[in-house]
């Protein structure tokens, strides 16, 4: 698959890990975290700088940014240096922001070892790190120069990771993908399946479609993508990074995000039952913890970067794989599914 961007385009294609790895140059440098360096080490090009960072969320900040950045000017990392991002969603977002940033930006591939990243994050460009204000607050659209898939590293996941990136696959039936959706609702997707394969290129199809069409996320329609996602960062940010997973913070999003659509009659009363029942049979959780206190999600929420002068925004559902962009919903609707 070929995904089509403003100056350019690049490949997705499945790989295993050291074939996706084979081609790192000595000038190359490739980040990764402590976990998978454990695991990988041995198949990872000899000569080939290799950055670890600590698995998890907290490792997109700018203090693991700027370590990253000083050990390949350390090692004399240049212009001609490529990145190889090995890992999931956070080594991806980190890595790719450095590549983005470094020298005025050097190649990245992408190598996404976590279903999350496999089907959302290593695609379409966006990379960033998170600050005490928001999630990806610091970022940028640099698309990659590859996306390579090893799906041999979905095996060494532990469940709660696979599990977290199941969220995503879900999302991607609920906004328009009524095959996926019919799929999952059958039988919720385990790392073992056989189709496991067919569901990643099929989110993949999706995601190539909508980043083509609206790359820097002007006209609305990628925002879609962020179903879930206002209250998903609001979540993890209150939450303390780390302390509940992406895809799970996203999973308790896309029903309370549905909640607040029946709340103001965009959906019909339900469908945030059928959200709900679809995510709980994979395993997801579906509320809001209760460590996390409302207020302080509404003030996340006003700093999403889809919100305008302070409004809260929202990509919610009208009906099942139906999903649009409202920059106006009204606060109170919102506190009122909260109960603040
Ligand atoms: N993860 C949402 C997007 O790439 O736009």
């Amino acid at each position: 698959m070929t995904i089509t961007h403003r100056t350019g385009s690049y490949d997705i294609t499945f790989q295993d890990v050291g074939v996706a790895l084979a081609d790192a140059r000595p000038q190359d440098v490739i980040v990764t975290d402590e976990n998978l360096d454990r695991y990988y080490r041995s198949a990872f090009p000899g000569d080939t700088l290799v950055v670890v960072v600590a698995p998890g969320e907290p490792s997109k900040s700018l203090a693991t940014y700027e370590a990253v950045c000083n050990q390949m000017f350390a090692a004399g990392r240049s212009r001609s240096s490529r990145v190889y991002a090995f890992g999931g969603g956070v080594v991806g977002d980190l890595a790719g922001f450095v590549a983005a940033t470094y020298m005025r930006g050097v190649p990245c591939i992408q190598c996404p070892t976590s279903l999350l990243a496999m089907v959302d994050s290593s695609i379409g460009g966006k990379v960033g790190i998170d600050t005490e204000y928001g999630k990806n607050l610091l970022g940028a659209f640099a698309p990659p120069a590859a996306v390579r898939i090893p799906l041999d590293s979905i095996g060494t996941l532990p469940d709660r990771e696979f599990v977290n990136g199941t969220a995503e696959v879900w999302k991607y039936g609920f906004i328009g993908n009524q095959g996926l959706l019919t799929r999952l609702q059958k039988s919720p997707v385990r790392g073992s399946d056989d189709d496991l394969q067919e569901v990643v290129e099929s989110c993949l199809a999706q995601k190539a479609a909508v980043v083509e069409a609206d790359e820097f996320e002007t006209t609305g329609l990628r925002a879609t993508l962020n179903f879930g996602h206002t209250v998903g960062h609001a979540i993890e940010a209150v939450a303390g990074y780390g302390a509940i997973l992406h895809g799970e913070a996203i999973s308790i999003g896309m029903v309370v995000e549905t909640q607040i659509a029946e709340a103001t009659g965009i959906a019909l009363r339900g469908l945030a039952s059928i959200v709900e029942e679809g995510l709980r049979s994979q395993g997801l959780p579906t509320a809001i913890p209760s460590q996390v206190d409302a207020t302080e999600l509404i003030a996340s929420m006003r700093r999403d970067k889809k919100a305008t002068a302070g409004k809260l925004a929202f990509s919610l559902l009208t009906d099942l794989t139906v999903c649009k962009l409202y920059e106006d919903v009204p606060e109170d609707e919102v506190r009122r599914v909260l109960g603040c």
